[in-house]
């Protein structure tokens, strides 16, 4: 097979990392390969930030939903949205300016802007997460960066045009995590259609569930008060507290950047 597409077959999220340091040269590597990534109108609508102080690892590990794993990543990298260097080179070039000789107002990053942004700086993360598999090191993104944006914002010195979209912790993996299984997908049938959207029946829903109930639920009927995958699902991510405080988080990031 490919040797690029049997690793990526092949990629599981690493949460347990051997004492082996990263050195410096692989590292290297793994951020050339990140920076050339393709990025919307070759911008680079991304900045990231290497997170080498234990002391603010060990704030993540709280912050992002208490995973202690981060603490003792030996690579953290945080991707953020970057509108700000962009923003901040349109004044120091004079758009200001410019948009006065025009007589029309300057615009200032808007939510198109930013959810370009968050494209570049995931795609760029991705790419960080192959290149790192590609020398043996495995990875875990944490999407609980974007909760608590109040700490993080202080803790980065983030301004008012970046968005901290994701956060990936690198290590070389341990022996059981090697070992691990990988995780199982759902049928391509439910998630790649043919050029119209197709929204689901119930039907499906049961077809496409169906593995991952057994598994779950094996003999039980129910489970923390759940009866099948759809309201486990619901209890254990969709309404608990995590997902509440990413949208407020996210709601106070969106209020700063679309503020007059
Ligand atoms: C956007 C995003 C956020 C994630 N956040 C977390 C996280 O906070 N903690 C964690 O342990 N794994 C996190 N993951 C990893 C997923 O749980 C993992 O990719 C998924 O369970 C599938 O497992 P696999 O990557 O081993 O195939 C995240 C993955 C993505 C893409």
């Amino acid at each position: 097979m490919n040797p690029v597409i049997e690793l990526i077959l092949n990629r599981k999220s690493v949460r347990a990392y051997d004492a082996r340091e990263i050195s410096e040269q692989v590292k290297d590597g793994i951020l050339k390969a990140t920076l050339r990534a393709p990025t919307a109108g070759n911008m680079m609508l991304y900045s990231i930030i290497q997170v080498q102080d234990q002391s603010i690892k060990d704030t993540l590990a709280r912050t992002c939903d208490n995973q202690p794993f981060i603490a003792k990543a030996p690579l953290v990298l945080l991707f953020l949205a970057d509108y700000q260097r962009w923003f901040d080179y349109y004044i120091v070039s004079g758009v200001k300016e410019l948009c006065e000789r025009n007589r029309v107002p300057m615009r200032k990053p808007e939510e198109g802007d930013l959810f370009l942004a968050c494209c570049d700086a995931l795609i760029a993360a991705q790419t960080a997460v192959i290149a790192a598999e590609s020398v043996g090191i495995g990875s875990c993104y944490i999407g609980d960066i974007m909760e608590n944006y109040e700490v993080h914002k202080e803790l980065f010195h983030l301004p008012r045009y970046v968005f901290p979209i994701c956060l990936v912790c690198f290590g070389y993996p341990t022996q059981g995590q090697k070992e691990r299984e990988l995780t199982r997908r759902f049928d391509e049938k439910f998630i790649v259609f043919e050029n119209q959207y197709k929204r689901l029946d119930r039907a499906s829903f049961e077809e496409m569930y169906r593995d991952l109930h057994e598994r779950t639920f094996k003999d039980r009927e129910t489970l923390e008060g759940a009866r099948n995958v759809g309201q486990l699902n619901y209890l254990r991510k969709f309404s608990a507290d995590f997902s509440k405080e990413m949208s407020r988080s996210v709601r106070a990031i969106l209020a700063a950047w679309k503020e007059d």
